[in-house]
């Protein structure tokens, strides 16, 4: 695929998060949010997010065609060593190997920021995240049945986890860095090899 770059999202970036968001709100049970956010509220949840996760998209001649990030699993103190997980392609342009671009460059994030354990909540049926998520190496760890109401039906939760493969000793650390912690050339060169993976890739989907 020509012209592709995965890169740290942008305040400018959230309209094209939003028109890439909003179908599955409006339109599906992928996600369970019922109502389309406002786009001040997607440029809130994104700067809050950027403070502490990686918040990433992939751009294709310039546009953002996915995006992909982490968020706090719970507020206790406990949990800081793990994170949540959101990703969202666009229909036009699933198949391609975005999303494998997108998590590997945020999973090489998360362990350079110290965190451990990744979770995917997923209502099903979705195979296309289960096969995703099964080929980073998560696992299935419960389902929750019947715990979402949305477009007139009850909707089942599949809990997915991983421990980030070579993640550090938690009992070493105060906790994650944040991102304004990293290293500037370590980012850029995590992005560079993520966005080196859709040069190679085909540009036509998934038959
Ligand atoms: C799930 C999603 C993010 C995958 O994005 P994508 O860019 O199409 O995924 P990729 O092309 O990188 O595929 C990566 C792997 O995922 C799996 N996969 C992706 N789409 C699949 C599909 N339709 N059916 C089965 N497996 C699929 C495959 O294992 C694939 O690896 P392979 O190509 O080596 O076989 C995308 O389908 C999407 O945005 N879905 C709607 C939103 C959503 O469900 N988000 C997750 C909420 S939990």
């Amino acid at each position: 695929m020509q012209n592709a770059e995965i890169r740290l999202a942008e305040i400018e970036d959230a309209r094209r998060i939003l028109e890439i968001y909003a179908p599955y709100v409006a339109n599906t049970s992928l996600t369970l949010t019922s109502k389309v956010p406002t786009p001040e509220q997607v440029a809130k949840t994104m700067l809050d997010v950027k403070k502490h996760h990686p918040y990433l998209v992939c751009c294709i001649k310039g546009e953002v065609v996915g995006f992909a990030y982490a968020y706090k699993f719970k507020p206790h103190e406990a949990y800081n060593w793990n994170a949540n997980l959101a990703i969202y392609i666009d229909p036009q342009f699933q198949g391609r190997g975005i999303a494998t671009a997108l998590y590997t460059a945020l999973f090489q994030v998360l362990k350079i920021q110290g965190f451990c354990n990744l979770y995917a909540v997923i209502t099903i049926p979705n195979d296309a995240s289960v096969a995703l998520h099964r080929h980073f190496g998560f696992k299935e760890l419960a389902i929750m049945n019947k715990s979402g109401y949305k477009l007139g039906s009850w909707h089942d939760n599949l809990y997915m986890e991983m421990t980030i493969p070579g993640s550090a000793d938690p009992g070493k650390s105060s906790g994650p860095l944040s991102m304004s912690q990293l290293n500037k050339n370590e980012l850029t060169t995590i992005m560079a090899m993520a966005s080196a993976l859709l040069s190679g890739s085909s540009s036509s989907v998934r038959s």
